[in-house]
């Protein structure tokens, strides 16, 4: 696998973009010791200090566009099965849609980014872990590796690993469909079914999460009884 290695820059999911412009698809890792405009999920920053493993993998895929967002799920599986590998006693639960908690708290965010150049649909998973530090005035809280033990792996050692995890859960994807990603995930979701707050841009409502649609939505059950389907926001467990 090709992995571009920078020092410093503003975000990888930007670097990465650079070459699907120019028609180069990849598959590809771009990974930076730090970035100066790391992005998270709906608008938010993602504080990158060195340490930490920052990372977008670029790849083409043949997937009708609606289906793109259910690599946030792939991503995820990814993430959890090479964090697992490098820590196995942790407590690990992955949060709708792929937020990695490691002891209920934050360990990994990913920020998936989709389009289509020179006829060609592609994908840009960014991925954030928290190896050696971690912010401490995040909306949902957060934690590091090293906070769980006694010596953090590098950033370099993590990608070569999550990078071969990647490419198996891609491939399962993309020869088998959603229908087995869907049930990994669910094995490794963590409160599911269990009470859930979610926040949207214009609302915030409380519930209990049942279930993970076909397509991706988080099913949540309203006081009332009534189902409605979770396509973006945040959810906050408990
Ligand atoms: C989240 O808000 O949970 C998603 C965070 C995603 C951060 C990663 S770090 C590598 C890549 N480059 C970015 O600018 N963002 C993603």
């Amino acid at each position: 696998m090709r992995i571009i290695e920078l020092d410093s820059t503003g975000s990888t999911n930007a670097e990465a973009r650079h070459f699907a412009q120019q028609a180069d698809f990849g598959p590809l890792w771009v990974r930076a010791d730090q970035q100066t405009n790391g992005r998270g999920r709906n608008g938010r920053n993602w504080v990158s200090p060195k340490g930490n493993l920052y990372a977008s993998h670029l790849f083409a895929t043949d997937e009708p566009l609606h289906r793109l967002g259910l690599y946030s799920f792939v991503a995820a599986i990814a993430v959890y099965d090479t964090l697992v590998g490098l820590h196995p006693k942790g407590s690990w639960g992955l949060k709708w849609p792929n937020d990695l908690l490691l002891g209920k708290a934050k360990i990994s965010g990913m920020l998936l980014e989709t389009g289509k150049t020179h006829h060609q649909s592609w994908v840009i998973m960014g991925i954030g872990i928290n190896l050696i530090s971690h912010p401490s005035d995040t909306p949902y809280p957060a934690t590091s590796l090293a906070v769980h033990m006694p010596q953090a792996p590098s950033p370099q050692h993590v990608l070569t690993e999550l990078s071969g995890v990647f490419d198996s859960w891609r491939t399962e994807f993309k020869t088998k469909g959603f229908t087995p990603i869907r049930s990994a995930w669910l094995e490794r979701a963590i409160n599911l079914p269990g009470k859930v707050t979610v926040r949207l841009a214009q609302e915030t409502f409380n519930g209990e999460a049942i279930d993970l649609c076909e397509n991706g939505a988080l099913q949540v059950r309203l006081s009332n009884g009534t189902m409605r389907d979770v396509h973006a926001g945040d959810v906050y467990l408990g």
